[in-house]
């Protein structure tokens, strides 16, 4: 049996077994240990930042977090990308979850470049958090201490090896996505990930990559953890800010790219038969980056190959955040 089924079948049992799961996995997921965490204004060790058991967001999922790259770019130059647009839906999900960090932007930015610096990381996932720590344990808890922490590791294709080069194969979820008067989707909230994580699981115990949810009119919403488009006839289309959808920062980044490219683009609602038809799909997302959808329910997407709308975004895309393309400095922090 793989490491994978294992993982699977081990899930939720006793410490051993999952441990087992940990180290055997060599998984595209899996979390690599970097020297230091920055935790509440502190650079602490690795193995230091832990949080206590009636830490209130461990068990309500209150709070708010990012995913950000930083890429080690064709100038020899290590820089973040969105940084600011990253750490401004953070605060935005502060906001809407209605908790306070003691941390400023500039202060939470500098200690995702500090965090990346102290572990000596070129290249890497930054994960910001703001979490309720413990004290009261009813959901109400006003006074319970905020906390920030910044942490940071490598992570490679998320959706699995080749999966940026060749195409997903796709799920159409049984979960709706939350519905706009139940959750705040603008919201990068923890809680509001078992949903995700359920679409996820789902789609990979059916053999599937990645889960696209609907919303619960139907319309077609986005992956687990990354915005959707559509290529129809040359034109691209995604659905719009007010559908139920996280406004994702790579979904700007390309409906920016493609506007500058001269493609005509759409923000409106899809169906899941144009999504079916349609002559390309992809997905965008900070760990995800473009990853081209080939399939979705066994379905053919196009020609089940990377479409060349999808090949030429991507190539832009990557030069951007990576390359020598340098149009965009607005979108770089380097890391110093
Ligand atoms: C549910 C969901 N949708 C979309 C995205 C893509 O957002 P971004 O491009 O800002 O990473 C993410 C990732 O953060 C996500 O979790």
């Amino acid at each position: 049996m793989g490491s994978k089924a294992r993982c699977v079948q081990t899930f939720g049992r006793k410490r051993l077994a999952h441990q087992r799961c940990r180290v055997t996995a060599g998984r595209s997921d899996m979390v690599d240990k970097q020297k230091k965490i920055w935790l509440e204004g502190a650079q602490i060790d690795w193995d230091d930042a832990r949080v206590h058991v009636l830490t209130h967001t461990l068990h309500y999922g209150m709070g708010a977090f990012e995913g950000i790259r930083a890429y080690l770019r064709t100038d020899g130059k290590t820089y973040i990308f969105r940084l600011k647009e990253h750490i401004d839906r953070l605060l935005d999900t502060c906001k809407l979850v209605m908790m306070k960090p003691s941390f400023s932007h500039a202060e939470i930015s500098r200690a995702c470049v500090e965090t990346l610096l102290v572990n000596g990381m070129n290249e890497g996932y930054l994960r910001p958090m703001v979490y309720l720590g413990d004290g009261a344990m009813g959901v109400y808890a006003p006074d319970n201490p905020v906390r920030t922490v910044v942490m940071a590791w490598k992570w490679g294709a998320y959706l699995g090896q080749g999966s940026v080069e060749n195409g997903v194969r796709a799920k159409i979820s049984s979960w709706a996505r939350h519905h706009i008067h139940v959750s705040l989707a603008k919201g990068k909230i923890m809680g509001q990930y078992t949903n995700s994580t359920l679409a996820k699981r789902e789609a990979k115990m059916a053999g599937y990559d990645e889960a696209i949810l609907m919303d619960v009119n139907g319309y077609v919403s986005e992956g687990s953890g990354e915005n959707l488009f559509v290529v129809k006839k040359g034109k691209l289309y995604t659905p719009p800010l007010s559908a139920s959808i996280l406004a994702g920062v790579t979904r700007d980044t390309v409906l920016t790219l493609a506007r500058e490219e001269g493609i005509a683009v759409a923000e409106e609602m899809i169906t899941r038969d144009q999504l079916y038809l349609a002559d390309e799909a992809f997905f965008t997302g900070t760990a995800a980056e473009m990853t081209p959808i080939r399939e979705v329910d066994n379905r053919t997407i196009g020609e089940g190959t990377v479409g060349p709308l999808t090949k030429r975004l991507q190539a832009r895309f990557f030069d951007v955040v990576k390359g020598s393309d340098a149009s965009h400095p607005e979108w770089l922090t380097l890391v110093e």
